[in-house]
């Protein structure tokens, strides 16, 4: 099968890689943190595939054909009636981004003490479950737990710990995202996601999908699971739906947009609920928080992500450059996640303990050699109590839809190559300064 994209550039935007000096100040400036950079500063950005994707002619059109009325807009009924038609959720609740269907959600359906059990939450769901004092419970299966595992479908939840944890009592929520994210980015399989489902309903749990990236959790079980080969992305996602009775979405991942989220539910009398918390902080229940045009720009590229083409593209570029990493003998998490690689970063620089965060050491040296942003998930991410015991230090590399080529990655693989010739000489990190919630993000760092 071709390689080729089955797209064509008609616009592109310059991106400069400075000087290793100018790199050097900058990333100082930035008191060792990539979150803290310039853009201009960056060469290739893979900090996230949030946002950052690349939209396309249909998706611009429609944002000129938006309705930008205050309330009842006829962008709101088309993202409603697309949403009902790819998840069969009745209800739609339009958010600015994921974190506020968050927020909205976790203030409506969770007290404190509450507990909610996922396959892996997100940082910033974690920190939306935390903020009402609830309590975050992720059991991802256990070979996601070790990144040398070549298990193909590492997005599981561990279903005897589910049952452990339900039995215990005092589960308010089960949460399973797909993919998941926080453990490297792999598919939850069907037949497991049916399972804790069954599990859920027997203690009456309410289940609601983290669906971020949902079309490439499908497209992932397409590709990896023969019980899914030939199935298409859609019939597939809708077995997902199907049982569940809910979802969020960062849009900002599978639907290609700039901005954007939503809470999709059958639930009306819960949805008003959510409806009414909603209009307090992000706007009137037809556009929690976007303009028109964002609704419009959603509706097209929820369902653009689930054309078979143009998500074998996608995933066939991120595991493409995971083979050039391992052929380079870079250590990677195995297999490659749907929107990203991720690097294993304890077995790249084993003389950093965790303390010292060998995944944040990771991403520097690749901004300083080669001027590539991306993110730690690890230590730095999540301080030491918030995720399993023996997680591991990972480095990502998030790969934004449509929007590098492959002579990108080569360059990111040569930075390796440079990074691997002399990786006994890279330096820990210490936080000198950081916030309780999300820490990464504003953290000032130094070398140790
Ligand atoms: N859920 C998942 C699985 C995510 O990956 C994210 C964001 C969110 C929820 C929150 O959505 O950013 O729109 O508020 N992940 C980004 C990332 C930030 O880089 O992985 P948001």
């Amino acid at each position: 099968m071709s390689h080729a994209e089955p797209f064509r550039i008609r616009s592109v935007e310059t991106i400069r890689l400075i000087s290793a000096a100018e790199r050097k100040a900058s990333l100082e400036r930035a008191g060792y943190n990539p979150f803290k950079l310039p853009a201009k500063d960056v060469f290739i950005d893979l900090l996230t595939d949030s946002g950052t994707g690349s939209m396309s002619d249909n998706q611009w059109a429609a944002m000129h054909c938006a309705d930008e009325s205050y309330a009842g807009s006829a962008s709101f009924f088309r993202l409603r009636d697309t949403i009902r038609e790819i998840t069969g959720f009745e209800e739609l609740i339009p958010t600015h981004q994921g974190r506020a269907a968050e927020r909205v959600f976790c203030d409506v359906m969770l007290q404190k003490g509450d507990v909610v059990v996922s396959n892996g939450l997100f940082d910033t769901t974690r920190a939306n479950v935390e903020r009402v004092g609830a309590i975050g419970i992720d059991i991802p299966t256990p070979t996601a737990l070790d990144p040398g595992h070549p298990d193909l479908l590492k997005g599981a939840i561990d279903l005897k710990a589910l049952d452990g944890v339900l039995a215990k009592g005092g589960v308010k929520l089960c949460i399973l995202t797909i993919t998941n994210n926080t453990f490297g980015g792999h598919p939850m399989p069907l037949e497991n996601f049916q399972e804790a489902v069954k599990r859920c309903r027997a203690k009456k749990v309410p289940v609601f999908i983290d669906g971020a990236r949902y079309a490439e959790n499908a497209g992932m079980l397409i590709r990896r699971d023969p019980s899914c080969k030939g199935r298409t992305p859609r019939d597939l996602c809708a077995e997902f739906f199907k049982l569940a009775d809910g979802m969020m979405m960062s849009a900002k991942k599978n639907a290609i947009v700039h901005i954007g989220g939503f809470i999709a539910l059958h639930d009306a009398v819960l949805a008003s609920k959510l409806r009414e918390n909603l209009i307090v902080t992000e706007g009137f229940e037809t556009y929690g928080g976007l303009a028109g045009r964002d609704l419009d720009a959603m509706a097209i590229g929820l369902k653009e992500a689930l054309d078979p083409a143009a998500l074998d593209q996608r995933l066939g570029q991120v595991e493409r450059f995971h083979k050039k990493l391992v052929d380079a003998g870079v250590p990677v998490m195995l297999p490659a996640g749907g929107h990203g690689v991720y690097i294993d970063a304890a077995k790249l620089l084993p003389h950093l303990p965790a303390e010292q965060l060998p995944g944040h050491a990771v991403a520097v040296e690749l901004y300083l050699e080669g001027g590539i942003r991306t993110c730690e998930i690890g230590t730095l991410m999540f301080p030491p109590g918030s995720r399993p015991e023996g997680s591991p230090e990972l480095t990502r590399l998030a790969i934004p839809w449509r929007t590098y080529t492959d002579n990108h990655f080569d360059h990111i693989v040569e930075t390796f190559q440079k990074i691997l010739a002399r990786r006994e000489k890279v330096r820990g990190y210490r936080i000198v300064e950081a916030p309780a919630a999300l820490r990464h993000f504003r953290a000032v760092l130094a070398p140790v």
